[in-house]
């Protein structure tokens, strides 16, 4: 009776603020994989610096009818792969030259807060900005993307995002496919709508979860094919979609899991099928036979026997890349890694946690606010270890995520989180009305006048104000919280 009773408390509610339904439309598997290539850096004074061009450009997808306009960095579409090693002090060089403001955020990445690209950080147009820090966190696949307050969605959509590779004396040692491109492999999975013009289509109809193309894309590949050469392929995949969620499978082998959004999982986790959220990341290891042809599909989102329409689309599967196996295969390692030197310091543990807050998401709004640039949400302490407990209370799904910190998912509903879920996190997907206790822990970089944030990654949901901000101050330093002269945009 209680789930009947949810079921038509989803459907009414979806009905009222509409469903997005648009089913993804069947691609020839017939274009090459794009990789973004390796973003080439120089090391100067123990500085390792990338740089970093936002711009506009062209870009032909097939199906589309003509040339799209896209932005990207460094070329018209996306952008390239970054990639550091912890311990190294990185600057970024980017340079605006699109026709608005825009900003640089660096997903899941433990910086100081004016380094870390949020709407506070504004690049105006034919600007200029450098933010520089130092790499303290295990190797992990992290991201960046742009993050101005209100049109995050629209700059990402246009196709401003990038992988950030990051490496530690654990993953240089593992035993796992590490050629990048070749059995190393970025995955960034959207999904886009085109006019008739050919231009990217972002409706803006009230629609739940936001906007769901009907063109699902690799790298900005439409109907995506990469020959493997090696008898196994790891792929580091990450949702970068605005608001469609994904449920990666093959259709007759398991994936072996290695890493979630803030690095390795303990143990290897074999896996049929991978849930991924906007926002999230995961590499997996996949095992491949000599000549043959399979293709790794998108099936229908679980939420738990809720069906929740327009999660993944009207319809209940796709494919999303096809792989075309070679018939000789180079042997790859099993795939196994150690614990990092740094594992211990860098683990949390819930008995040290003084301090608990409660989120609760619904609407647009987080425990009843809107994202006010004004105004500080919360204030935590440098070294404070803290229990978050976050909920969707609504019957639609969020995708949570919190700068700075990797937190550890201690309970979902009560239960211990699945293995999948049970490694370093920055994003979580929030099944409608069940509570999710995340452990973190802020460390370093106190600055009681510029706030990180927290927000659902589905990124209209965080344009129209699911966006709450926090402080990371020192004790003593409450006086001083409040938002730096300049910074009101
Ligand atoms: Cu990937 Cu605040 O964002
Ligand atoms: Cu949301």
């Amino acid at each position: 009776l209680a789930s009947i009773a949810m079921l038509a408390l989803v459907a009414s509610a979806l009905t009222a603020c509409g469903v997005s339904t648009s089913p993804v439309a069947e691609q020839p598997f017939e274009n090459e994989l794009a990789i973004p290539p390796l973003a080439h850096s120089t090391v100067d004074d123990g500085v390792r610096t990338f740089h970093l061009s936002a711009q506009e450009g062209m870009t032909r997808f097939p199906g589309a009818s003509a040339p799209t306009e896209t932005w990207g960095f460094n070329g018209a579409f996306l952008g390239p792969t970054l990639r550091a090693q912890r311990g190294e002090k990185v600057a970024i060089e980017i340079d605006n030259e699109l026709p608005e403001p825009t900003s640089v955020h660096w997903h899941g990445m433990h910086l100081p807060a004016a380094m870390d690209g949020g709407p506070h950080q504004m690049i105006d147009a034919g600007e200029h900005w450098r933010p520089t820090w130092i790499i303290d966190q295990p190797a992990a696949t992290l991201w960046y993307h742009p993050h101005p307050h209100g049109e995050t969605e629209a700059h990402v959509y246009r196709g401003l995002a990038g992988m950030f590779i990051l490496d530690d004396d654990a993953s240089v040692a593992a035993d796992l496919p590490h050629e990048y491109g070749i059995d190393d492999l970025p995955m960034i999975v959207q999904d886009r709508s085109f006019n008739r013009d050919g231009e990217f289509e972002l409706q803006h109809d009230g629609a739940e979860p936001g906007m769901l193309g009907d063109t699902v894309m690799v790298n900005g590949t439409v109907g995506a094919v990469q020959q493997v050469t090696t008898e196994r392929v790891r792929l580091r995949l990450l949702n970068g979609s605005t608001a469609r969620t994904y449920t990666f499978a093959f259709p007759d082998r398991p994936m072996t899991m290695i890493a979630g959004d803030g690095g390795f999982l303990d143990a290897p986790l074999t896996l049929d099928e991978l849930r991924l959220a906007p926002g999230e990341r995961a590499e997996v290891v996949v095992d491949f036979a000599a000549g043959e042809t399979v293709r790794m599909r998108s099936l229908k989102t679980d939420l738990g026997g809720i069906a929740v329409p327009g999660t993944t689309g009207a319809n209940d599967a796709f494919d999303v890349v096809e792989f075309r196996v070679a018939d000789e295969l180079v042997p790859s390692p099993e795939p196994s890694w150690s614990p990092a030197a740094e594992a211990d310091a860098d683990a949390l543990h819930e008995e040290d946690a003084t301090v608990t807050r409660a989120f609760e998401l619904e609407g647009r709004e987080i425990n009843g606010e809107r994202m006010d640039m004004s105004r500080i949400d919360e204030i935590a302490y440098v070294g404070d270890t803290e229990v978050w407990e976050v909920t969707s209370t609504q019957p639609i799904p969020h995708s949570f995520h919190v700068h700075d910190v990797q937190f550890r998912i201690l309970s979902i509903g009560g239960q211990a989180p699945p293995p999948e879920l049970a490694g370093p996190k920055d994003t979580v997907y929030l099944m409608p009305n069940v509570q999710y206790r995340l452990l973190l822990r802020f460390e370093d970089y106190a600055d009681p006048t510029m706030p990180y944030m927290y927000h659902c990654h589905m990124l209209r949901h965080e344009d129209e104000g699911m966006m709450g901000q926090f402080v990371v101050i020192e004790r003593g330093q409450e006086g001083d919280v409040g938002m730096p002269e300049g910074h009101h945009h």
